[in-house]
């Protein structure tokens, strides 16, 4: 399955692109399944209907777990690095993982889920958390792992959309020096959620807790209450694994599905090449398995390939920037998965956090979440690298499952600040702005894909039609992305941002409706308006625009009480970083906030602001940069 040359590359590319069907059939045979497909693929992007591996049956537990116990069974799964460095390592093997999975699947299944119920996982970074998530799959429940930066009340709106019946959750999280109180937040959620029944809780920083009687367990105390026997329940490829919330240009985050098959194998697929992971590596995805870089690359990708994959339960500069290294040195990590504004902000420190620490284990770097920018990029690559790692810049997205285009490490070339090339079975393609495809080198425009993958999202749950909206109405027949890309005359694809109202917020993606909403929902806030600016460490920080004419005492003041509300309905990852009052906003005729114009003012810009002719009330500009002035 792994690709060794450069050559070796371009034929399989090519096959992919000529016959996809045979491509990925060739490539799922490298999977345990209990009965093979009838059919590879059948599709179509108008409805849209996408089918991988129609017919087949399998358990993706088996894949990730049972496979490897014969030959594997005392190979490490998971290393588990603490929050807190003198804390002790765990180290799960293939048989104790398999054998916490299928004892938690009987808890689970205990306290009344069955299949296809959905389950929601609000947990901190411990080992429990991928075993959660592999119960969930094991018994053939659908899995809504809720980061744990989202607030109670986000957290119920994306129960309730799920109709989740039982929450998994933790009595709190540990995250540098700061405590999370999970349970509380949970707690707060559950008020206005009739559909969960139950609810487990770890033990982990064992801070006290309401334990409601009736609906709420010890994770500890059921599992003495089972047996450490569950047969896998027997799926078909297209039932759904997990639903991912995300946000988009609107104000509510949709749940992005993902099937089984098709998903156990491009992760695994796309894992096993890009990273070039050979037998008895230790892997290093720094993510939080609350995204989908941690679904795919900490859990799914590398288990299926019977890697061993080291999970970190804290942040990158606790109890000092050196922590990475620490833990690349302690583990002998060979490949480092890591986001730019990790890397960036790492940078910030100089190289004296690394000096000391042997880094010479690392034969992989990779990137992912938002752009990197070269002077990261060779920051990565000299001081991490030491100049002879490949840095794979994987670019991707929650709707794709698994990465897209990236170099494959030690087979195709790398270039700085560029995603390079497609991976086999991806066929992008630039539009412009009439979803006319631009042919050719050295061209920019919308990335699309003209042709489906394994992994790519098949629904949004519950509500099939905005996922057609969203990704397969704008431009007839294709997929699209929501990114702008160049492609230079080498062929090589450089993705330049997000083209929708989207904002990434280190590698985290926000809606600037969504935020908006937020602060609307604040008393005496009248309207506001949210972009994103260049953020040296963050990459785009959010700035607030808000009409808000009787601020209540001390404006500073006003402007807290504002991110606590954003952070009471979202949570604390969307807090703008800068708040401006204004007394009107730019809008066209029609009603339309003319976002371009506030985009240049939150990047500093004063004076080319573009064509402001078109604006009801020009006059509004010129207020906006006197109240900037006065700040
Ligand atoms: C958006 C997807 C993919 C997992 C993490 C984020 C941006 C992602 C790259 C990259 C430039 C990137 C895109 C994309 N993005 N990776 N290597 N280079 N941009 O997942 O929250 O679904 O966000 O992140 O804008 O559309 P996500």
């Amino acid at each position: 399955m792994q690709i060794k040359s450069l050559d070796e590359y371009n034929a399989v590319y090519k096959q992919s692109v000529e016959q996809p069907e045979e491509f990925w059939a060739g490539i799922a045979d490298h999977f345990l399944w209990r009965k093979k497909w009838d059919k590879v693929l059948s599709w179509d992007f108008k409805e849209p209907n996408i089918k991988w591996f129609e017919g087949a049956k399998l358990n993706i537990t088996e894949n990730c777990l049972d496979r490897h116990l014969e030959e594997n069974g005392d190979k490490p799964a998971i290393i588990w690095e603490p929050n807190d460095p003198e804390k002790d390592t765990i180290t799960l093997s293939y048989k104790i993982l398999h054998e916490h999975v299928c004892r938690f699947a009987n808890v689970l299944k205990k306290n009344g889920v069955k299949k296809g119920d959905r389950i929601c996982i609000y947990m901190p970074m411990v080992p429990e958390l991928a075993i959660a998530v592999l119960a969930c799959a094991r018994i053939g429940a659908v899995h809504s792992v809720i980061f744990g930066g989202f607030s109670a009340r986000a957290i119920a709106d994306r129960i309730n959309d799920a109709e989740c019946k039982l929450v998994i959750t933790a009595d709190g999280a540990y995250r540098g020096n700061k405590q999370i109180q999970l349970k509380d937040v949970i707690d707060d959620a559950l008020i206005g959620c009739p559909t969960v029944k139950k609810v487990v809780v770890l033990t982990n920083t064992r801070t006290p807790i309401s334990m409601i009687k009736g609906r709420d367990v010890w994770w500890e105390d059921e599992l003495k209450l089972v047996g450490s026997e569950c047969p896998a329940e027997e799926m078909d490829a297209e039932d759904m694994l997990f639903i991912l919330y995300t946000s988009g240009s609107t104000g509510k985050p949709k749940g992005v599905v993902h099937t089984i098959g098709g998903y156990m194998v491009y992760t695994g697929y796309t894992f096993a090449n890009a990273f070039n992971y050979q037998p008895g590596e230790v892997f290093f995805c720094t993510a939080d398995i609350g995204w989908i870089t941690g679904h795919s690359y900490i859990v799914y990708g590398p288990l299926s390939q019977g890697a061993t994959s080291l999970m970190f339960e804290g942040i990158p500069t606790y109890p000092d920037a050196s922590r990475f290294w620490q833990i690349v040195e302690k583990h002998k990590v060979n490949i480092l998965y890591t986001a730019p504004t990790a890397i960036r902000s790492l940078m910030s420190f100089g190289t004296e956090p690394i000096k000391g620490h042997d880094l010479s284990s690392l034969r992989v770097l990779g990137s992912v979440g938002e752009p990197i920018n070269e002077e990261a990029w060779h920051w990565y690559d000299e001081e991490i690298g030491k100049g002879n790692s490949p840095i794979v810049d994987t670019w991707w997205q929650t709707e794709t499952g698994g990465l897209m285009i990236s170099p494959i490490a030690y087979v195709t070339p790398t270039k700085p600040s560029y995603a390079t090339l497609p991976l086999p079975g991806v066929q992008p393609v630039l539009v412009d702005e009439e979803g006319r495809e631009i042919l050719g080198n050295g061209v920019s425009g919308n990335l699309c894909m003209k042709f489906p993958w394994p992994g790519i999202l098949r629904t949004t749950y519950g509500d099939h039609e905005r996922c057609r909206q969203t990704y397969f109405s704008t431009y007839p027949n294709l997929y699209f992305t929501g990114d702008g890309c160049l492609r230079d005359e080498d062929g090589y694809y450089k993705i330049t941002g997000r083209v929708d109202d989207v904002i990434n917020v280190s590698g985290h993606r926000i809606g600037t409706a969504e935020v908006e909403n937020a602060i609307n929902m604040h008393t005496g806030v009248v309207e506001s308006a949210v972009v994103g600016y260049p953020h040296d460490v963050k990459g785009q920080g959010i700035y607030a625009f808000v009409i808000y004419p009787n601020t209540h005492g001390d404006v500073e003041l006003t402007k807290m009480d504002i991110l606590k509300t954003v952070t009471r309905v979202i949570g604390a990852i969307a807090k703008p970083d800068k708040i401006l009052f204004v007394t009107g906003l730019p809008k066209t005729r029609s009603g339309k906030i003319m976002r371009r114009i506030l985009r240049k003012i939150a990047e500093g810009e004063t004076t080319n602001l573009g064509d402001t002719t078109t604006l009801t009330d020009p006059a509004v500009v010129d207020e906006i940069l006197a109240a900037l002035q006065k700040v």
